[in-house]
């Protein structure tokens, strides 16, 4: 593999999206299907920078961190991602600032964490091949370097990438974060399996709503595993259900059934709520939603936490977000899914 750099890079930027899970979470990590999708309005941006010094300097403005990549400790994602992708690349992490910086509400359920991932190894991706091939064709020329060995990352590649460093996050993930966010669309998953994309056929709205609370990953897919170690049978009893819900929910998008989503999102919130991971903000938030004119609220994500999605539509949806607001969500975003973000 070629180890030599490429002289006089430009910069490079690339952006990921955030993402929600509209139905299946936590249920996926026991090998049922879940259906996410990408939630453009809010994005992870990754910029990587030549130096003229040895040293990977990762500025992390929005956390006003900036460390040296050769300090940081071991379980560092940032870092991790860089070694991971670089190395992947076949190049040497060297002389490099990596800019982060992310819309995406850390701790809130919408894939913050796999959205900078991402954005640093399409980044990376694009420093060190696509916008130098005309650099890379003088410089061979001359023969003074060869490049020609550098690969270039696919979806699928900058996913894989991504699913290392979500094991930082949480030990078991199901790769369902970093498959939608690095393909960018609505997807069918089921862990382990190739990535299914499928059909809306109408669009819907969703108001999220944050509640305000970080809640790590981490801890809410540990204690439904202790809880399933405890009582498998009931657990996956749960998981089976969710699984008819989400291949009810599955049908209903394909068929442009849009009002049955909000019978299935109660349902699967239901079970969310057997399973432990729903929270008093969360019902709050669940309640105040209904009471205003949602048809289905959830939990999206890891829960205890996070963000709460609500399905409106054109006549309630100013109605929800207000109501929203007043039950305490600190912010909320509507999204139609399926048309126009
Ligand atoms: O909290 P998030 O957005 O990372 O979603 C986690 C989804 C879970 O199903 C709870 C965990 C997983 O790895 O799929």
């Amino acid at each position: 593999m070629q180890k030599s750099q490429i002289p006089n890079p430009k910069a490079q930027t690339a952006i990921a999206p955030g993402k929600i899970i509209l139905f299946g979470e936590h249920a996926v990590v026991y090998g049922r299907p879940a259906i996410a999708v990408p939630v453009l309005q809010v994005s992870a941006q990754a910029t990587i920078e030549p130096r003229d010094d040895e040293h990977v300097i990762i500025d992390a403005s929005d956390l006003a961190h900036q460390y040296d990549m050769r300090d940081a400790p071991d379980d560092d994602p940032i870092a991790m991602i860089i070694r991971l992708t670089c190395m992947k690349l076949g190049v040497e992490p060297r002389g490099l600032t990596v800019r982060i910086s992310s819309t995406i509400p850390i701790g809130g359920g919408l894939g913050s964490g796999a959205a900078v991932s991402v954005a640093i190894a399409r980044a990376l991706g694009k420093y060190f091949t696509t916008e130098h091939t005309e650099d890379t064709e003088k410089i061979n020329k001359n023969s003074v370097i060869s490049v020609t060995s550098v690969v270039k990352l696919s979806d699928a590649d900058i996913s894989a990438l991504a699913y290392e460093v979500e094991k930082l996050h949480h030990g078991t993930p199901s790769g369902i974060d970093n498959t939608v966010i690095a393909f960018e669309q609505p997807v069918y998953f089921v862990r382990g399996k190739p990535i299914e994309t499928f059909r809306i056929a109408r669009p819907f709205t969703l108001a999220i709503a944050d509640t305000g609370i970080a809640a790590p990953t981490k801890i809410a897919v540990g204690d439904v595993r202790r809880a399933w170690e405890q009582d498998r049978a009931r657990y996956e009893a749960l998981f089976d259900q969710v699984e008819k819900i989400v291949d009810k929910a599955r049908a209903a998008i394909e068929s442009g059934q849009v009002e049955r989503l909000g019978y299935l999102m109660n349902d699967n919130q239901a079970l969310l709520r057997e399973m432990g991971v729903s929270s008093p903000e969360i019902e709050r938030l669940i309640l105040a939603a209904k009471t205003a004119g949602a048809r289905g609220a959830k939990l999206s994500g890891g829960g205890r936490g996070g963000n709460v999605i609500c399905l409106v539509n054109e006549v309630t949806r100013d109605e929800v977000e207000r109501a929203l607001m007043k039950a305490g969500a600190k912010r909320v975003i509507v999204t139609t899914v399926g048309g126009k973000q």
